[in-house]
């Protein structure tokens, strides 16, 4: 199949598409999402495959507006309410308990009596739901395994010949994927299964408090959203990630030693006091978590292009943005950190 690009002004055809059972990729305020019709089951089962994903993880389910979603979970609690008021549309997906009868496919729930939903901040892509008539599943529109994109051509790189089209939206603001927040236990605190652009303080002012799912503190555990425990975000070059801002010279000239091609991922201050690397990608212009986060996976499948030995990268303290950045950037360098 021959994919498309389709521009904002040609939405119809990712429209018609959609209502067809056809996979049309679509843009968010995150990354790209792989969108399907989520009431059509072999529509659904044609987004794992085209990824290449795990089939016991589940999707999220894109909404346009509340009502989509009492439709498989009845009332919501009203803590659920607080936050959709505050921070929907935008980077935050709600993990809710599914009523008896809601009907939605295994294939979207991986066999569990919870699902996510979430309310992208993107008008195009909320215009597709509502003028399609239908909620979408929508994964990061990778090949499982490699970095999210978070522009047009990243899904054309992964997925063309496999899905219907792109409908393009230029890039996406936030970079990393939303925060996920399990609110399906009542009786409990709700849980931060992913960190996003959300954090546990925003949280935390709107329902009080918050906890962060141990597996995000301890590498030990075992993660409660199933999609965690994979590999990610991984380029094919391999990544080390520079743990004190003093290393980075050090750190080029280990390799250089050994003839090897360096690149680095780092903010534009920081480059200017380094010598004899081979290519660098701006992550900020001074060292700034938000803008590191927007540009992180672009830089990765930019710098993977570039047939070096390694890629360097900045690293961030764990908390606030920095507990997503640093989460995403640990799967992608498999938690190598650079040492003598
Ligand atoms: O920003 C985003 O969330 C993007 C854009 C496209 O919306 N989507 C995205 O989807 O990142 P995906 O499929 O790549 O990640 C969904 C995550 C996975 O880690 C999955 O395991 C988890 O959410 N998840 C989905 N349903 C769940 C459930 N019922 N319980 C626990 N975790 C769940
Ligand atoms: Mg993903």
């Amino acid at each position: 199949m021959e994919t498309k690009i389709i521009h904002p002004n040609e939405i119809n055809i990712a429209i018609e598409g959609i209502k067809a059972g056809e996979l049309v990729a679509f843009p968010t305020e995150t990354v790209y999402g792989l969108g399907a019709d989520a009431t059509n089951e072999a529509a659904v089962k044609s987004v794992y495959i085209a990824k290449g994903r795990p089939s016991d993880n589940p999707l999220i389910v894109h909404v346009s507006n509340e009502e989509e979603i009492r439709q498989f979970v009845g009332e919501l609690p009203e803590r659920a309410c607080k936050l959709i008021a505050s921070f929907w549309p935008g980077p935050l997906t709600l993990i809710f308990k599914l009523k008896e009868d809601s009907g939605l496919s295994q294939v979207v729930t991986g066999g569990l009596s919870t699902a996510a939903f979430r309310m992208p901040n993107n008008e195009l892509t909320l215009k597709l739901i509502k003028e399609s008539g239908k909620v979408l599943v929508g994964p990061s529109a990778n090949t499982s395994g490699l970095p999210s994109p978070t522009i047009a051509q990243h899904v054309f790189d992964d997925l063309s010949g496999k899905i219907y089209g792109v409908l393009d939206g230029g890039a996406c603001q936030v970079g990393l994927e939303s925060t996920v927040l399990d609110l399906s236990d009542a009786n409990n605190v709700p849980v931060i299964l992913r960190p996003g652009a959300i954090t546990q303080s925003q949280l935390e002012a709107v329902v009080g408090p918050v906890i962060i799912d141990n597996h995000l503190m301890n590498d030990s555990e075992k993660p409660k959203a199933p999609g965690m425990k994979y590999k990610h975000y991984s380029p094919n070059t391999p990544v080390i990630m520079i743990g004190q801002d003093t290393q980075w010279q050090e750190a080029i000239d280990s390799y250089k030693q050994n003839n090897q091609k360096v690149a680095l991922l780092v903010n534009n201050e920081k480059v200017k006091e380094l010598v004899n690397f081979d290519v660098k990608y701006k992550l900020s212009e001074t060292k700034d978590v938000k803008e590191a986060m927007s540009h992180l996976f672009a830089g990765l499948r930019a710098l993977d292009l570039e047939n070096c030995d390694v890629i360097f990268s900045e690293t961030y303290p764990e908390k606030d943005e920095g507990l997503a950045y640093m989460n995403r950037l640990k799967k992608a360098s498999g938690g190598k950190i650079y040492s003598k």
